[in-house]
């Protein structure tokens, strides 16, 4: 499952992207949290990162792409991803579709959330993080149980980020509105673009994301590869020429339909696989099994 949360700062995108993250049991990868790693490690490209996000400002685009390729080479992604706040322009748009084209796993799907500005200050303004595991809390719409004290975790952690004032947070908008909004745009003429309103409670959007993710990958799934994608044993499964799921060979013996799917795919001498009717390119033409 390969999805991009796409919406304005405080839209949600962290706080739905952790919720799914558990539900579908992939990694959350958020360019603001990688950044911010970054800067509180020090250093040259840390100190330049610090800078640019207390201003309000995008980071450079080179430093931001090195950092997601990284990210997205580590052995966790090969089962999906949940990209949070990245890309933030065209460009690292076209980046974006030239790395996982050439990983082989390209997007799915792209839930732009959907709020409206009033919101978002409030959002933006009143946002408490803990600093010990993550979890996202707001003053005036989701304080924690005990004041200080992280629900989660149980660690007095909890702080305000450095760019959640009223200064950085009015020029986080603009900037939204002149680099990444156009991403609407672009999403849509790629027919990946799916809009939720983000406004309400979060377990109520999370719900119709879900919906929406059930409604546009899950039941897409017609046939099985064994061993795509990883290399690892794992299970592919492939709806519409691309890769919609995974699962580890043990898991997958349990699914009676397995066996019948399997005969859908089929490997083509020009080293593609059709499926349901529709190729598409594989690097591999042969599947792997791990022997037992
Ligand atoms: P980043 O950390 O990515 O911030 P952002 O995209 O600006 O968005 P936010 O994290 O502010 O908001 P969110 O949508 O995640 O909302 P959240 O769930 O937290 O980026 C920070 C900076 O890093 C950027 O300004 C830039 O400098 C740099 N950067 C990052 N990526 C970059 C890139 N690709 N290229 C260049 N530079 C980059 O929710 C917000 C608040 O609302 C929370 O308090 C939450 O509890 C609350 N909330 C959420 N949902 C609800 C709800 N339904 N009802 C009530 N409250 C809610
Ligand atoms: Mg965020």
């Amino acid at each position: 499952m390969r999805i991009l949360l796409l919406g304005a700062p405080g839209s949600g995108k962290g706080t739905q992207a952790k919720l799914l993250g558990e539900r579908y049991g992939i990694p959350q990868i958020s360019t603001g949290d990688l950044l911010r790693e970054a800067a509180a490690g020090g250093g040259k490209l840390g100190r330049r990162a610090k800078a640019a996000m207390a201003a309000g400002e995008l980071v450079s685009d080179e430093v931001v792409l090195g950092m997601v390729e990284q990210r997205l080479k580590k052995p966790d992604t090969k089962r999906g991803f949940i990209l949070d706040g990245f890309p933030r322009n065209i460009p690292q748009a076209q980046a974006l579709d030239g790395l996982l084209n050439w990983l082989g796993r390209p997007l799915q799907v792209t839930l732009y959330i959907n709020v409206n500005q009033d919101t978002l200050v409030k959002r933006l303004t009143g946002r408490i993080t803990c600093g010990g595991c993550g979890a996202i809390y707001n003053e005036f719409f989701s304080p924690p149980r005990k004041s200080g004290v992280c629900d989660a975790c149980g660690r007095r952690k909890l702080k305000k980020r450095g760019d959640d004032n009223a200064a950085t947070a009015h020029n986080r908008l603009v900037v939204y509105e002149r680099d990444t909004e156009p991403l609407v745009d672009y999403y849509k003429a790629q027919q990946k673009l799916r809009t939720v309103s983000g406004d309400g409670g979060v377990k109520d959007i999370c719900a119709r994301i879900g919906n929406l993710i059930d409604a546009d990958i899950r039941p897409l799934s017609t046939a099985v590869e064994l061993g795509g994608g990883g290399g690892d044993g794992v299970q592919t499964i492939i709806s519409g020429g691309q890769v919609v799921a995974a699962e580890s060979p043990s898991a997958a013996k349990k699914s009676a339909p397995a066996k019948k799917k399997k005969k859908t795919a089929a490997v083509s001498r020009a080293g593609t696989t059709k499926v349901a009717g529709k190729k598409t390119a594989r690097k591999k033409p042969t599947t792997t099994r791990r022997k037992k």
